[in-house]
């Protein structure tokens, strides 16, 4: 009885696991924006060429900020995530058994330095004439940046950002490693109970794929969009 109850139930392995999925995707992005932008505020606030806080105690700080931005950046793309996620989960933050908050802060911190890259090239894809011109209308180095160079900037970096919700949709899949059922560990679970892999497997395969065709469907719309306003 209790071997039909559980397999009437199998389907809901996918389900509560693509929700499992969705939340850890969408609450990293939210955390990988929000670090991404300060590392790249930081970042390109050092950059010389923008500023002019090359004097005193504000360039000291500056550059103790950038350094730690730096190292930030390095570690985190320089080691697999699923390393990173296991370190959370297993070594910093060993007494807290939520893992789904561990993985939304681990892949939000993982995110965020590709965040960072990608909003500070948006940066400095704008062209330094654009800064000056602010800069001699009697703009301050702040309202150039809100009012010239953010507007500019977004509008570059905003497919690129999209393309990131994807990848870190995918890139959730290992979760399981951390005992979370995700949409992967859900297939995963129905093929070591049924013997049988294919179907599965297959339908999680199929459920990313149609996800991600969806999402970058939006993507191309959204850049067809702004590529029209510029004209
Ligand atoms: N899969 C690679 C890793 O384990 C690359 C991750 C890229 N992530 C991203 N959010 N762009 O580190």
């Amino acid at each position: 009885f209790i071997l039909n109850f559980v397999e009437k139930q199998r389907w809901t392995f996918i389900t509560s696991g693509l929700k499992n999925t969705l939340i850890i995707t969408f609450f990293s992005l939210i955390l990988g924006l929000f670090l991404g932008a300060v590392v790249a505020i930081v970042r390109s606030s050092y950059d010389k060429t923008y500023s002019e806080m090359n004097k005193g105690i504000k360039k000291i700080l500056f550059s103790i900020l950038n350094g730690i931005c730096k190292i930030y950046l390095t570690v985190i793309r320089g080691t697999p995530v699923v390393v990173q996620l296991m370190i959370m989960y297993y070594i910093i933050f060993a007494s807290s058994r939520n893992s789904l908050l561990v993985a939304i802060i681990a892949f939000g911190i993982n995110s965020g330095a590709y965040v960072a890259e990608i909003v500070r090239s948006g940066i400095m894809s704008i062209d330094l004439g654009q800064f000056e011109a602010g800069r001699s209308l009697g703009f301050n180095y702040r309202s150039t940046m809100i009012y010239i160079i953010i507007p500019q900037a977004f509008k570059n970096v905003l497919p690129a950002l999209a393309n990131e919700f994807i990848v870190l949709l995918k890139e959730t899949s290992v979760a399981g490693y951390v005992t979370i059922r995700d949409l992967t560990m859900g297939g995963n679970i129905i093929r070591a109970t049924t013997y049988s892999p294919f179907l599965p497997l297959i339908a999680v395969a199929l459920i990313y794929l149609v996800m991600v065709m969806f999402f970058t469907k939006l993507v191309s719309i959204l850049e067809r969009r702004l590529r029209k306003n510029e004209r």
